[in-house]
């Protein structure tokens, strides 16, 4: 049988150099600056593929997944998945892994320095010192708001969206700010009550006491819009939002009224609900800051994701059992069973 392998993206050296030493014919196709494919052409070039390897937030669609009665599994480079229609994909047979694991602390990394950023009003500042705007007298002051517990000693409390591993990794760097945290995740409910230092909340519970809102699930049909006009209203005034997780879990248009009528104090988003598209108004604000989807960017890291991409993409050709299923139901499966050829 063949045993080809297509990577719509530019995928890093180290990965690469992993598919390179198998025997699999590898294609990649991108743009000179790494532009992915339309739908179209990849529904084309998926044709000719055993295994495909997305990008994180390429769409994977079941047309795309029907194009090829050949395709025995799919590689996703991220940890998240709602990119890839999974449930199309159990139904017609079709493994699909992603990255979990390698990327857990670069992105609790970035959630952090986005918290901080957004309550100090880093990159308002920042901007304001290239402006050659600053005076020593009467300028601009930056006030922002503490992560630690400031001078009259009140310690903040982080409420964390979502407890799974970044959430978690999340919660470790709050210890240093002496910050009390609370967080809201049904199914993980039993590992929120034993973490040391961590209290479970309903969400509105969670989003009534948070000085930090900081999201971290997985976006699914019932975490879509979670956070909306509803849920601003519980929040404090003085209250910031971090999402590093998926747009479409905050409502974005409610996100932009919050912030316009101060519902709550700021926003740092590293992602959109429809990205790179950014709902009209939100780059007008003072209190957002705006990151282009860069939770997981660093060389190390993204190597790494690449890494755990191509082994899943290799065990998937020769009929293995890979590493980081999503749907291991599938692996029983008629569906499976005939598209490996058994
Ligand atoms: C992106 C991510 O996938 O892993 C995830 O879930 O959101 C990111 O790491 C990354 O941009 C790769 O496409």
């Amino acid at each position: 049988m063949s045993k080809n392998i297509l990577v719509p993206w530019n995928m890093p050296e180290i990965g690469r150099e992993i598919l390179r030493k198998s025997k699999a014919k590898v294609t990649y196709l991108h743009g000179p600056k790494g532009e992915i494919p339309s739908l179209q052409e990849l529904t084309e070039a998926v044709r000719h593929a055993n295994v495909l390897i997305p990008r994180g937030t390429q769409p994977v669609t079941r047309k795309v997944m029907m194009a090829n009665p050949n395709l025995r599994g799919i590689a996703n480079y991220g940890v998240g998945y709602d990119n890839i229609e999974v449930a199309s994909a159990t139904e017609l047979g079709i493994p699909v892994t992603n990255t979990p694991g390698v990327l857990t602390e670069t992105t609790a990394d970035l959630a952090w320095t986005l918290l901080m950023a957004t309550a100090r009003l880093i990159p308002q500042a920042h901007n304001y010192t290239l402006s050659g705007e600053w005076k020593a007298v009467g300028g601009r002051t930056f006030m922002g708001l503490d992560i630690g517990p400031g001078g009259s000693n009140r310690p903040k409390i982080l409420g964390i969206i979502g407890f799974g591993r970044i959430g978690q990794a999340v919660a470790r760097r709050s210890r240093g700010f002496k910050m009390k945290v609370i967080a809201y995740d049904p199914p993980l409910r039993g590992i929120i009550e034993k973490t040391k230092g961590v209290t479970y909340r309903e969400l509105r519970d969670l989003l009534k006491e948070s000085d930090f809102v900081s999201i971290h699930c997985p976006l699914t049909r019932e975490t879509h819009h979670l956070i909306g006009e509803r849920e601003f209203k519980l929040m404090k005034p003085t209250a910031i939002l971090i999402n590093s997780a998926r747009g479409p879990i905050v409502d974005e248009k409610a996100l932009l009224a919050a912030l316009k009528q101060k519902k709550i104090a700021a926003a740092g988003l590293d992602v959109f609900e429809r990205e790179p598209k950014l709902t009209p108004g939100l780059t007008k604000l003072e209190n957002a800051v705006l990151l282009p989807h860069i939770g997981s960017a660093t060389n190390d890291t993204r190597g790494q994701m690449a890494v755990v991409a191509a082994q899943n993409a290799l065990a998937m050709l020769q009929g293995r059992r890979p590493k980081n299923v999503v749907n291991p139901q599938v692996l029983n499966s008629s569906g499976y069973l005939r598209r490996i050829g058994k």
